[in-house]
């Protein structure tokens, strides 16, 4: 994968969620962000939810876990047919085996990692996923400004994986908009999130078009 656009729903409307699927069907992915009040102070949406979007979106859905004991509740979005689940570092019990877990299921298996998390305790899962999410905000809102600090993490984690010969996607998600995307992908992320710079846009497509083409320099 060269350079994927994952644009946020969580600054669509969810009243509306059908249409607001489909306003961003040039995207690689979609973007859905789970929280459930513990692991971050916002409530957003679940399992029963994620699988009706599942069915409806002209793109495949990249599941954003931002919820305590994702061990026991990851698999199931993966069985609901997301394309991607990924859950935090900070959360998990055993990496290893959800994302072992995850990949039978025929998702791709992310961990993520809040903006004071450093990547290099986690080093040896590189081989067990197939993205590494590095927060660009606390996560829990959208609409936050994005942490220059986190650059030299994205760097770190882009070039220990170029060590490792291995194809694993380095996404960023926070503060993702035409003024950030070409320092984050000069740092080397692949995959961008953005929420409230696309969906703020009565063209999202344009935003879309407008952040792959900086991101791809
Ligand atoms: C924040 C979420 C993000 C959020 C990004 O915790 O994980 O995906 O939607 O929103 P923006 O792009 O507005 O920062
Ligand atoms: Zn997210």
């Amino acid at each position: 994968m060269d350079v994927a656009i994952s644009p946020s729903i969580l600054s669509a409307d969810f009243t509306n969620l059908e249409a607001e699927l489909h306003r961003i069907a040039d995207a690689d992915f979609a973007h859905v962000d789970v929280m459930d009040n513990h692991f971050v102070p916002n409530l957003t949406l679940g399992l029963p939810v994620v699988e009706r979007i599942v069915r409806v979106s002209p793109v495949p859905i990249d599941v954003h876990l931002m919820i305590e004991d994702p061990d026991r509740w990851a698999p199931a979005y993966a069985e609901a047919g997301a394309a991607s689940v990924t859950f935090h570092a900070e959360a998990v019990r055993a990496p290893v085996r959800l994302a072992r877990e995850l990949r039978r299921l025929g998702a791709r298996a992310g961990v993520a990692l809040r903006p004071a998390t450093p990547v290099e305790p986690y080093l040896d899962l590189l081989a067990e996923v197939d993205m590494v999410l590095v927060m660009t905000v606390e996560p829990g809102f959208g609409g936050q400004s994005f942490i220059e600090g986190t650059l030299p993490k994205i760097r770190r984690t882009r070039a220990a994986i170029a060590e490792s010969g291995l194809d694993v996607w380095v996404q960023v998600d926070g503060g993702i908009s035409a003024e950030t995307v070409e320092r984050a992908a000069e740092a080397g992320a692949n995959v961008f999130v953005a929420g409230s710079a696309v969906y703020s846009s009565d063209d999202a497509a344009g935003r879309i078009a407008d952040l792959r083409r900086l991101a791809q320099g």
